[in-house]
């Protein structure tokens, strides 16, 4: 019998598989840039996660917020697995479970572009994407708010998502208009009752937040109507046994955030069932976090961009139909209750892996990489290549010589993104007829969507970075006196609420004010063990920067700890300047350059000044296709051309180098 061959080869290694690999080849590290896999550019990991996984009855895979990051971080070695390497540790772990007579499901929770080149080079974005997306055997998937903004993208979920998927997208309440019949239609499944491989019988809702920016294509029903419509009371109080309760949200799992609406979902499900287990799993937020609901009930949040994948596992769910083991033998097992006076039998593990090969490899197959890739996963990195080289997304504009990013510098540092962008916009945003006048430009921070990181900038980071199309206006000629007040009015004024969660949800690790645990400098553990590999010229005992979470569970989640990187607070609005006298002295009036998104804001401001404007007085200060996206690259190709094209790379945010 080859799986229980495959189960005693597990119980024999053990713990000490881990180990292996820490003796592996001292070419490993050359060698490994030689396999095709991950992206050419990319980099690996060099620190391994601290321990094997809990495997239960159940567990899960969860990607949540992906945003179009499926190359992954091509120059961020936490994160530097592309969504091939997951295909073939997705597979592996499949495997896995198989093997150890237990279940796992793998579920998705929404937002699968606005954020990368590869969903966002292209119209509608996604198109290319999500084909790729699509390779990943998910069990459960559900829809994202970003799948909603643009009605092109909600009917290529409709039309294209939707049906690759059947019933395994599950979106309760959110419909669209079908244009073939005037009627809304739910864009997936309502509902999806399903068996697992070892007869789980699982009832699954999904669940977005009130989202209330969609395009008039669709509509999202309230969670509190919809826990309220009959065919939701039906599929509580099902006809058939239900095990377990799925909850899949794109919807923040703590319950005090104002977007949770999975809360009232599981406490109406709760107060229907009071003994049937409940598993959620929601996004939104762009954080790792996990949450007990109840002693049968928790819930798991698994960070955004492909940086975080999300591992959840349960023992002791009660049923009739299931033939597989509660405690699978030659691994560990999770142990904790849900609450401390749980009595309900059930004990869970949660971990937060990072999105590297390195982690991949050590959790699927506990050796090298030689054994690590699937056919399927190498023609889903090579795909992810070539839709790359197509939408020109390697195009290269400068190098960018250091790492400058949104939140983990304070203000006015170095190495913080709004020191560079006032530079970078003195020198790009200029009407040839006017430059000679002194201006001050004016953007939003929120028009920053991420980090940029040290190394090739391309057409790729044009989206990542600054994507949005803004274009610039101006007042012509104001008086200095009221010119120069314009920001800090502005950093007073209240923000239009234009883009939801890209502004709220803007910088790198966003940590939860409950997050202020102390660090963790040197994993004694880890530590200890990585000496060992000496044989590793980069391998270092102290961790590195990166995600460090605190939950309900305490701060064990992350499967590799890392060193917290900072988190500032940044103004709203940052201003660059130019042609400002070089003596030092005043001009007497200003042009006055802004994103045409927040000029009547500007307005407003300059009018509190005791200004007599109107937006009659403003106007284009560049032709209007020249945008937010085009002033970085512009400055790259001024100024970044030092290491072009053989330009280093950095490690990644919060690395300082
Ligand atoms: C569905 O996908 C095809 C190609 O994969 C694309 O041409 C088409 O535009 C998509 N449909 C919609 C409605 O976006
Ligand atoms: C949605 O808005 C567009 C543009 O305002 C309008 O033409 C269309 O009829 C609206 N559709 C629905 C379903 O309300
Ligand atoms: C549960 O037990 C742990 C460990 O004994 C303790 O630290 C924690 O405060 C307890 N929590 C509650 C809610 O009682
Ligand atoms: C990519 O760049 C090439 C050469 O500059 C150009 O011919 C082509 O149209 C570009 N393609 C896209 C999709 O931008
Ligand atoms: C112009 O910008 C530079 C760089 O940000 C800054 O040092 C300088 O003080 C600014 N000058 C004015 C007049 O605002
Ligand atoms: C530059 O400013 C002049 C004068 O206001 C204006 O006529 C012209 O359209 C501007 N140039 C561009 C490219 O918008
Ligand atoms: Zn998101
Ligand atoms: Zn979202």
């Amino acid at each position: 019998m080859r799986s229980s061959n495959l189960l005693i080869l597990v119980a024999a290694v053990g713990s000490a598989v881990a180990c292996d690999s820490c003796y592996g080849p001292s070419s490993e590290v050359v060698h490994e840039r030689l396999v095709p896999r991950i992206q050419p550019e990319s980099q690996d990991s060099t620190v391994n996660p601290k321990a094997p996984l809990e495997w239960g009855q159940l567990n899960f895979l969860h990607t949540t917020d992906t945003h179009g990051w499926l190359e992954g971080h091509l120059k961020e070695q936490n994160y530097g697995a592309d969504w091939g390497d997951f295909v073939s540790f997705q597979r592996h772990m499949k495997q896995k479970a198989g093997n150890l007579a237990v279940d796992l499901l793998v579920v998705d929770t929404g937002d699968l572009h606005d954020g990368a080149g590869l969903s966002d080079a292209v119209l509608p974005n996604g198109v290319l994407s999500n084909p790729i997306f699509d390779e990943i055997d998910y069990d459960v998937l559900t829809i994202g708010n970003h799948e909603l903004y643009v009605s092109e993208i909600a009917y290529e979920h409709f039309y294209n998502f939707s049906k690759v998927w059947g019933e395994k997208y599950v979106t309760s309440n959110v419909q669209i208009l079908n244009p073939a019949t005037g009627a809304f239609d739910y864009i997936g499944a309502k509902y999806r009752y399903f068996s697992t491989a070892h007869g789980l019988r699982i009832m699954t809702f999904g669940v977005l937040f009130d989202f209330t920016g969609n395009s008039n294509v669709s509509k999202v029903i309230k969670a509190a109507d919809m826990v309220k419509q009959q065919w939701f009371l039906d599929a509580v109080n099902y006809d058939q046994p239900i095990d377990l309760f799925l909850l899949v949200g794109h919807n923040p799992v703590d319950r005090s955030d104002y977007a949770n609406t999975l809360g009232l979902v599981h406490s109406t499900i709760r107060a229907l069932r009071p003994d049937t287990p409940v598993q959620a799993f929601g996004g939104h937020s762009h954080i790792r976090d996990f949450k007990v609901y109840d002693d049968k009930s928790t819930a798991l949040e698994s960070g955004r961009y492909c940086e975080t994948l999300g591992w959840l596992s349960i023992s002791g769910i009660k049923s009739s139909s299931y033939t597989g083991l509660m405690q699978p033998r030659g691994v560990a097992n999770p142990s904790r209750p849900a609450t401390n006076t749980s009595t309900s039998g059930l004990v869970y593990s949660r971990r937060y892996l990072d999105w590297n090969r390195r982690t991949f490899e050590y959790h699927a197959t506990n050796s090298q990489a030689s054994t690590f890739d699937y056919h399927s996963g190498l023609r889903v990195s090579g795909d992810i290549t070539d839709v790359r080289k197509k939408l020109n997304l390697t195009s290269l504009y400068g190098c960018a010589p250091a790492t400058y990013c949104q939140a983990c510098k304070p203000f006015g540092a170095e190495g913080n993104i709004f020191s560079l962008i006032p530079i970078a916009l003195g020198a790009t945003v200029i009407n040839a007829s006017r430059s000679d006048i002194a201006r001050y430009i004016i953007v939003n921070s929120g028009s920053i969507r991420f980090d940029l990181v040290k190394g090739p900038f391309t057409y790729d980071d044009s989206f990542i970075v600054s994507p949005f199309n803004d274009a610039f206006q101006y007042i012509p000629n104001v008086p200095y006196e009221m010119a120069h007040k314009v920001l800090a009015g502005l950093n007073g004024a209240v923000l239009p609420d234009k883009r939801g969660e890209g502004l709220v949800y803007g910088s790198m690790p966003q940590v939860k004010d409950s997050c202020v645990d102390p660090t963790i400098s040197l994993i004694t553990g880890t530590g200890s063990e990585l000496k060992t590999r000496g044989i590793h010229r980069r391998q270092t005992v102290a961790s590195t920067p990166g995600y460090v979470t605190t939950d309900d569970f305490g701060t064990d989640g992350d499967d590799t700890p890392h060193t917290k990187i900072p988190s500032y607070t940044q103004p709203n609005y940052i201003q660059g300047n130019a042609s400002f006298p070089a003596d030092g002295s005043n001009p007497d009036v200003v042009d006055v350059v802004f994103f045409d998104y927040f000029a009547s804001v500007v307005v407003n401001v300059l009018n509190g000044f005791g200004g007599a404007y109107s937006m009659a007085d403003v106007a284009y200060y560049v032709d209007k296709s020249y945008t937010a996206q085009n002033y970085l690259p512009d400055y790259a190709k001024l100024e970044w051309q030092a290491n072009v094209p053989n330009c280093p790379v950095g490690e990644g945010v919060g690395y300082d180098e």
